[in-house]
This record gives C-alpha cells, sequence and structure tokens, in this order.
C-alpha cells in the first residue's frame, strides 16, 4: 500500500513534467524567430535544463520506490532462507533443506515477477487518470437534443439579430454589455472600437464558439442555441483576423478537406478575389505546398487565401475580422477588392480597423467597453461628431502625415 500511494505519486509527478516539457519545446521552436530577435536563446536553455532536471528528478524518485519495492521483497527471500537453514540444520538431510528452499524460491518467484510488474502499472495508471480526465472532460457548448422544424414561413435570407447579449470570458468581467443589433438579410454591417472593444468576440458568440451568459442571438429568426453547429457554421463563414494554414497543398487548405468542392469551384472563388495571380505565379500553382501555418506565403497572401477559402465554402452571412497587419498598396486594393467580391449578395459583417473601408456600408455600429455606443451610417456618425468622428478624425490625420 505505502509503496503503491509513493509510486503512483512519483508517476504523476513526471507525466505533468513531460508534458510541460513538450510544451516548452513546441512553443520554443514555433517561437524560434522571437526567441532569436529578442537573443533569448541562453535564458530558454536555462528553463529547459531546469524542466529537464525537475523530469529527471521526479523520475529518479520513482526508480528509487521500484528499486525498494524490489529489494523488499528479495530481503524477505533471503530471510526466510536463512530461517529454513537455521532451524532445520541438525533436523533434517541436506536433501530435504535443499527441497525446502526450492520450493521456498518457487513461491517468492511470482512476487517477485508481481513487483517488477506492479511498477509498469502503476506508471500506466497515473497515464490512465490523465487520459480519462480529458476524456471526461464535458463540451461546454453542445448541440441541440431537438432541432424544431423550420417554420413554414421561414426564409433563409441571413438576418442576423443579436438580443441584449452579455458575455464575459471569465466571472463577471463583462466583455460585452448588453449589445443589441439587427443586420438584415442581404445588408452590411460594420464594427469599429478600440482595441479590446469586444469586436472578435462578436463573431466568437455568432458563430457559437463561446456562449452567451445573457440575452439571445438569432440567424432568420432562429436562437442558435437551435441550431446544430455544424449548420450554424456552414452558414456562416468566417474569415479570421489571424489565417490560419494547415500544412498541405494550396488546395487543400482551400477546401479544408470537404470532397463536394472540386478543383474547378476552388480556382473559381480564388479567381473572383484575386488570388488566382499569386497561386499561378507559385512553382506548383495550387499543388504547391504551404508549410506548417503558411510560413512561406506573406501576410498579403494569406489573406487572400483566408477568403478564397470563405467564398468556396459558400456562407450566406460573412464574418470578416479585418487585419490590422499592413500589406503594400498594390496588395492592399487587391484584398479591398477580394472584400468587395466576398461580400456580394451576403449579410456582411466587417469588423475594419480601417475606416476608410467601410465607408459605403449600410450602418456602423461602435464599440466602446462592451457597448453599442453609437450606430449609423458614415454620415450620420460624422455628422454627429461623436466617437467616431474622433476616429475618423485621428486616422485622416494619421494618413495625412504618412502621404
Ligand atoms: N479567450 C479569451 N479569454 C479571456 N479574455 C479574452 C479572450 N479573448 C479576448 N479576451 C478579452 O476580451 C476583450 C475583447 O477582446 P476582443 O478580441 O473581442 O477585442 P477586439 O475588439 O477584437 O480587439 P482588436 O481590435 O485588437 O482585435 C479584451 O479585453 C480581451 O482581453
Ligand atoms: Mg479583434
Amino acid at each position: 500500500m505505502v509503496f503503491r500511494l509513493k509510486v503512483r505519486e512519483a508517476f504523476r509527478a513526471t507525466r505533468v513534467l513531460l508534458a510541460r516539457i513538450n510544451a516548452t519545446v513546441q512553443e520554443t521552436v514555433v517561437g524560434m524567430k522571437v526567441v532569436q530577435l529578442f537573443a533569448r536563446e541562453r535564458r530558454n536553455q536555462r528553463d529547459f535544463e531546469r524542466l529537464n532536471a525537475e523530469h529527471r528528478d521526479a523520475w529518479q524518485q520513482s526508480i528509487f520506490y521500484d528499486a525498494g519495492l524490489f529489494s523488499v521483497v528479495e530481503l524477505a527471500t533471503g530471510v526466510v532462507a536463512a530461517l529454513v537453514i537455521w532451524k532445520a540444520s541438525g533436523h533434517a538431510t541436506a536433501g530435504t533443506i535443499y527441497l525446502f528452499l526450492r520450493y521456498m524460491q518457487l513461491f517468492f518467484m511470482p512476487l517477485r515477477d508481481l513487483s517488477a510488474k506492479y511498477s509498469v502499472m502503476q506508471s500506466a495508471m497515473a497515464s490512465i487518470e490523465r487520459i480519462f480526465q480529458l476524456l471526461d472532460t464535458k463540451p461546454a457548448i453542445e448541440d441541440p437534443v431537438s432541432v424544431p422544424a423550420p417554420r413554414a414561413d421561414a426564409q433563409s435570407t441571413g438576418e442576423v439579430v443579436f438580443e441584449n447579449v452579455w458575455f464575459a470570458y471569465q466571472g463577471e468581467d463583462w466583455v460585452l454589455r448588453d449589445v443589441s443589433f439587427r443586420v438584415a438579410g442581404g445588408e452590411r454591417a460594420a464594427f469599429v472600437g478600440a482595441t479590446g472593444a469586444g469586436k472578435t468576440t462578436i463573431i466568437k458568440l455568432l458563430t457559437r464558439l463561446y456562449e452567451i451568459d445573457r440575452g439571445r442571438i438569432l440567424l432568420d429568426g432562429v436562437d442558435i442555441r437551435q441550431i446544430p453547429q455544424a449548420t450554424l457554421r456552414q452558414r456562416v463563414g468566417t474569415v479570421l483576423q489571424d489565417v490560419f494554414l494547415f500544412s498541405g497543398s494550396i488546395e487543400d487548405n482551400l477546401s479544408l478537406g470537404r470532397t463536394d468542392l472540386d478543383p474547378g469551384t476552388l480556382q473559381r472563388a480564388a479567381r473572383a478575389v484575386e488570388a488566382d495571380r499569386f497561386i499561378s505565379a507559385l512553382p506548383d500553382g495550387y499543388a504547391t505546398e504551404v508549410r506548417e501555418r503558411g510560413t512561406n506565403l506573406s501576410a498579403g497572401q494569406r489573406q487572400l487565401l483566408s477568403f478564397a477559402r470563405a467564398l468556396a465554402h459558400g456562407a450566406d452571412v460573412l464574418v470578416l475580422d479585418e487585419a490590422t497587419s499592413s500589406i503594400d498598396t498594390e496588395t492592399e486594393a487587391l484584398v479591398q477588392r477580394g472584400i468587395h467580391v466576398l461580400m456580394e449578395d451576403k449579410t456582411a459583417l466587417v469588423i475594419a480597423h480601417r475606416l476608410s473601408t467601410i465607408e459605403d456600408v449600410d450602418r456602423i455600429y461602435v464599440l466602446h467597453h462592451g457597448r453599442v455606443a453609437e450606430s449609423g451610417s458614415h454620415e450620420e456618425l460624422l455628422a454627429a461628431e461623436g466617437l467616431y468622428h474622433r476616429l475618423y478624425r485621428l486616422q485622416y490625420a494619421e494618413e495625412a502625415s504618412a502621404a
């Protein structure tokens, strides 16, 4: 019992430390450029060595107990043998004593085997505990048990409604407070606001990556909690702020494994958002290998690919989180045209950092500290001389001084 408790504890520690070593190595390799640019090699190496030493010590601890159990069993074998010889000498023949010792060894053999296997088993149990912990994690967001049949008069126009939505990532740290807006089918709405105002959060909630705390989000009049997640995400096409590309070909990255999207559809989508030009210029065209996270493509190229991806997947609501990374003016023009093609005949929610890109949308919402502080068209908001006016003036001044 003592052994079991002690050795299990030691094995648990080795598992935790091994996981931490793996995470550290992965992070360091991925962030290699930053490590090198900030001359952090030595610091990172020291961090690694410290973790590595902790891991070694934990292993040593488990080996100590393992060896301990083995020694105890060996010792018991020896002591019993000594007792047998001591008690039996003078009373029994050499043959009887020999027989007795053999029997005794046969008795202890399974115990010794068992003790050897026992620590292997404890090691496995420590791993199993961690695996089960993960497997037992309940998904925080579940599909509806029964999907209500669509109403006869229901139309899929792509209307998006936020009704008094409150949301916090943690506890009562409200990121969105009582946010309400309605984007009619086919309309374009833009969201602006300072960094950290909660713009990206609106996308995460609409696609139900997080569950809202209060209020309702409706897509075509249906609460999104009543829509299976796969259906919801098929209807809402998203272009994220930071584009994620997988290793594989350009084509794989456009289809993302959807076999019903043939190369023709993918290429049409790429052509529409003007991504076709740079793809054709690549050595293997659409079959060109994208390296992990798309490191062999430029930021603008990655963005164009993400537009083509969203277009090819054919959603009827489009959510676009504009990237802040600056791109050259030519690519910028390409990206702008790509955005316009993407938004055609769709309900579009655009999160804009450059106000020049959203002057022609139907309605602009200004987020401030998690609330919708202002809304209206570009002209209305400028005339109101509020937050939007200030943001606009600031950017205008910036652009003027840059020019
Ligand atoms: N996963 C998360 N867990 C906890 N807090 C988060 C998480 N994601 C965002 N936040 C917090 O929520 C707030 C809103 O973040 P959000 O990403 O929506 O900002 P944003 O308006 O998109 O900003 P930006 O213009 O920089 O993209 C921030 O204060 C941020 O710190
Ligand atoms: Mg954001």
